[in-house]
């Protein structure tokens, strides 16, 4: 049975902090944003929009005029970010779409990871015969937030990928026979009930990311040992895909990755020259690069940030890329990892050229360093008595519209979404 993923919607928050503005602010070298983390901008929320705001607005851009409602029989929101302890995401979400009431729906947590927790559970949903033909929707939505002024804050962003997963799709097979898991507990990164920012130990975290990955990957390719024809398993890959906290921990995953591999390998070992540096970063260009360029502008999505890796590249290249084999790392802090893979579907250039990710990233907003700190001040978890509108930059259409009575409710200028009651 064929399954994956078969239509892609990726939504941002409407308003955008240059990394100009916060290095100013800040008095953090420019070179150490742009060069060191690899970031450009980051993703502000405005009080209008929340995890699910986001998680909507990506979902309706997914399911867009090819997908009913009615065809979604499983919604799944992977969020670390969610608006209440115990109602789901996934429920407002339910309603705002307009989701059948024999829809299962709801939510999963496990840091970053949970977004690839929610497709890998819809697709085994899908392959056990549950789905009856139905489609699963899965979204991964959330707001990456750090105190102001800690070395976090250049890391933050906000976004959402809703992915429409179903048989016979129409953007990316999946192999859901292989993948290489690694999982263990750390104290890298957690935020307590309590609290709207993470807590993280930075450098200790990236250590944990590329042990995972390490672990992960060599999982994986113990099952393909019989598969072996000679050619390292890295180079299999037209794409990878790599969980990007920072651009450049793609890189640093990169690196981790390849030269292990490379050097594992007898034949390709043997045509290594002495200082890789080169190899690698040209390896890098083609592979890697390609798959960032909006997470540059954007920031950490947490759950979502692979997935706007895929939806970066299958906007820009999917035509050159029908057939190719991308390579997938997520990594969720705390800690669990998967190392996956799967293959663009020929014909998938016509469904990607509705993503749109570019021209959203356009139309945003840029704001000034204090509409960043008093947008970030607000808690964006809590009652609005009298709730901001959303401004004209917003691309919507669904906005949360404040808190009545301890009930988080959400409006929409208009086109398939109701407002929740
Ligand atoms: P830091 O202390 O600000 O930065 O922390 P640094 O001193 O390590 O510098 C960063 C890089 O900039 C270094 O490059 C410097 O050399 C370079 P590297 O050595 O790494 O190659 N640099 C410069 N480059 C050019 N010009 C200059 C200059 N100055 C320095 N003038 C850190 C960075 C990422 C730790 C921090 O931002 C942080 O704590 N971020 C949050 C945690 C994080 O993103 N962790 C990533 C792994 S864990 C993960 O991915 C899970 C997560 O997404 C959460 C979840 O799962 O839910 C976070």
């Amino acid at each position: 049975m064929k399954i994956g993923i078969d239509r892609i919607g990726a939504y941002v928050p409407s308003e955008v902090l240059r990394a100009e503005v916060l290095a100013e602010a800040r008095d953090i070298p420019l070179g150490k944003l742009k060069d060191g983390l690899g970031v450009h901008a980051m993703a502000v929320v405005p009080p209008w929009e929340d995890t699910v705001s986001l998680a909507a607005n990506a979902g309706l851009r997914a399911l867009g005029d090819d997908v009913a409602a009615e065809e979604i029989g499983l919604c799944i929101v992977g969020t670390e970010s969610g608006v209440d302890h115990s109602k789901p995401t996934a429920i407002f979400v339910h309603e705002l779409l307009g989701l059948p009431s024999n829809c299962r729906t709801y939510e999963v947590k496990h840091a970053c990871f949970g977004g690839t927790a929610a497709l890998l559970t819809a697709m085994d949903w899908i392959a056990s015969g549950s789905a009856r033909g139905r489609k699963a929707l899965v979204i991964a939505s959330d707001i990456a937030k750090y105190p102001p002024g800690s070395a976090g804050e250049p890391t933050q962003g906000a976004g959402a990928v809703a992915l429409v997963v179903s048989e016979n799709p129409a953007l990316v097979e999946m192999d859901r026979s292989t993948t290489g898991v690694f999982a263990g507990q750390v104290h890298d990164f957690w935020r307590p009930l309590d609290q709207t920012q993470a807590i993280v130990d930075g450098k200790y975290s990236v250590d944990c990311y590329l042990e995972a990955l390490e672990h992960a990957f060599a999982d994986y390719a113990r099952q393909q040992e019989s598969e072996d024809n000679g050619e390292p398993l890295s180079d299999r890959f037209a794409r990878l895909i790599f969980h990007a906290p920072f651009p450049r921990m793609a890189s640093k995953a990169h690196t981790r990755m390849v030269v292990d591999d490379w050097q594992s390998n007898s034949a390709r070992s043997a045509q290594l020259p002495e200082d890789l540096t080169e190899l690698v970063e040209k390896d890098a260009g083609e592979r890697v690069d390609p798959t960032l360029w909006a997470t540059r502008l954007i920031g950490n999505t947490y759950t979502a940030s692979m997935y706007f890796g895929l939806a970066a590249i299958l906007e820009r290249e999917a035509a050159e890329l029908e057939g190719k084999t991308l390579g997938f790392f997520s990594y969720g802090s705390g800690c669990c990892s998967e190392f996956f893979a799967g293959q663009i579907v020929e014909g998938a250039s016509r469904v990607a050229e509705k993503i749109g990710l570019g021209e959203l990233l356009e139309r945003r907003k840029e704001v000034s360093m204090a509409e960043y700190e008093r947008h970030h001040a607000k808690s964006d978890l809590r009652a609005t008595e009298n709730p901001e509108k959303p401004g004209s930059h917003f691309a919507g259409p669904i906005y949360f519209a404040g808190t009545i009575d301890e009930k988080r409710t959400y409006a929409s200028h208009g086109r398939g979404a109701s407002v929740a009651r």
